[in-house]
This record gives C-alpha cells, sequence and structure tokens, in this order.
C-alpha cells in the first residue's frame, strides 16, 4: 500500500517554534514515530513524506534515524492540509491505484491499524480510521450558547489513516479546489461528492498530537508500550 503522510503543518496550537513534528518524544522525534510505525506494517510499500522545504534536512536525518527499508519521496506541502494533500496525490507513482493517507502528528497509530485499514480497502473505494465519541457533543453558537445535541450513539471521531481509490479521490480534490471547499480531512470531500466512506474501528490511542498536554500524554503511552 501507498502512504502519503501530512507534515506541512505549522505547530501554531502546540505553540513552538518549530514544526511539531520535530519535537521530541522519549528519544525521537514525532515524525519518528510515525515513520517507525508505518514502516512496521507489513502492507506499506512506499511513503511519501509531505513537508515544508525548510524542514526537509531535519525529515531526511529523521529518515535515516529510523532506517526505513522502503521507498521515500519528499513532497512539498501547501498552505493547508488539503493543499498539502492535493500534492502528495499529483506525486504519487503511476501504478499507485490506492492509497493510505495518515497524519505525521498521529505518531501512536499502531503496525496493525495500517495493516487493517490495508486490507479494508481491499473491498472499499473510501474508508477512515474513527472511534466512536465518549463525550456528548454540542453544537454551539457564536455567542456560546447551545445550538443542538446531536445523538450520541451516531457519533464517531475521525482519525487516520484514511484510504480512497487514487482517481476518485484525486477528482474529489479537484472538485474540492473548484469549488472552494475547505474541509479538514480527505473523507469530507468524498462525501460531499457523494461517494460513500466506510469506518473501521479506530484505536483510542491513536491521538492527534496538537497540543502541549497531547504531548505529555503521547509520552505516557510510548513508555508504557516500550515497558
Ligand atoms: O494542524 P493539524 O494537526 O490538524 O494537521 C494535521 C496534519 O496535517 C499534521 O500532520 C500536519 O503536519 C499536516 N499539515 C500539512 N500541511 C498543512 C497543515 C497541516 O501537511 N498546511
Amino acid at each position: 500500500m501507498y502512504l502519503l503522510i501530512p507534515a506541512a503543518g505549522s505547530g501554531r496550537r502546540m505553540g513552538a517554534s518549530c514544526n511539531k513534528l520535530l519535537l521530541k518524544l522519549l528519544d525521537r522525534s514525532l515524525l519518528g514515530w510515525t515513520l517507525a510505525s508505518a514502516g512496521a506494517s507489513k502492507s506499506i510499500i512506499w511513503i511519501g513524506i509531505i513537508g515544508q522545504t525548510a524542514d526537509f534536512p531535519d525529515f531526511k536525518a529523521i529518515v535515516d534515524e529510523v532506517s526505513l527499508n522502503l521507498p521515500i519521496k519528499f513532497i512539498i506541502g501547501g498552505e493547508t492540509r488539503q493543499e498539502s494533500v492535493y500534492n502528495g496525490l499529483q506525486a504519487l507513482p503511476p501504478e499507485a491505484d490506492r492509497v493510505l493517507i495518515h497524519d505525521g502528528a498521529r505518531c501512536l497509530a499502531t503496525p496493525d491499524l495500517f495493516d487493517r485499514c490495508t486490507k479494508a480497502l481491499e473491498s472499499v473505494s473510501g474508508l477512515i480510521a474513527a472511534i466512536p465519541v465518549k463525550d456528548t457533543i454540542k453544537i454551539v453558537d457564536g455567542n456560546n450558547f447551545i445550538q443542538d445535541t446531536p445523538d450520541r450513539r451516531q457519533l464517531w471521531a475521525a482519525q487516520t489513516p484514511q484510504g480512497f481509490e487514487v482517481p476518485l479521490l484525486r477528482e474529489c480534490h479537484e472538485k474540492g479546489r473548484h469549488l472552494g471547499w475547505d474541509v479538514t480531512d480527505d473523507a469530507a470531500l468524498f462525501e460531499r461528492c457523494g461517494l460513500p466512506v466506510q469506518v473501521v474501528e479506530g484505536e483510542e490511542t491513536n491521538l492527534k498530537v496538537t497540543t502541549p498536554v497531547d504531548l505529555q500524554i503521547a509520552e505516557f503511552i510510548l513508555r508504557e508500550r516500550l515497558a
């Protein structure tokens, strides 16, 4: 399976002065953990890392450190995650008919999750890893008043990996760019095009490291795994 890793964010919500993926968790960078897990999966055969050019020297050092036995391509990212993935799709090898997309910031996804998503993508054209939400979710207006409480039994929190047939996802991205759709994941583009997206059971520990407290939680989980 071909894998694209969007890693071109700035880390604004982390309050870091560098790309948060370069921050260390135990003895390895956040991106290093993500790559090591993807590389340990039995199904990943190629990885495209999407980043800002200024980060490429650090990314290359991380790839060397993790010593992946796979072809790796560095791809220049865009202003938004959506643009970054668009660039990634253009850079896939011509023979790539299906692709998994996994946020560099989700460094705790296990190799098994990559394998399960790969297997499930054999029989559908679009899927995401997701887990049922534990909290009751409120829809709140601009003045902080609740507008609605959706039925929790129907709510799932979207994660990555997300997997798609490449030609279909390319079409959805083109349409999204043309019509100015502003979305935060690739499944949303698929959905807006009226295409089905299946949910695969994700992992509770597969958090997206976004704020300083996420870093501490991720470090705790990694330490437990190594013990
Ligand atoms: O900012 P957030 O954590 O939601 O971003 C999700 C993923 O998308 C991160 O791995 C980040 O590096 C990536 N991203 C990107 N290009 C951008 C913005 C975010 O590849 N312009």
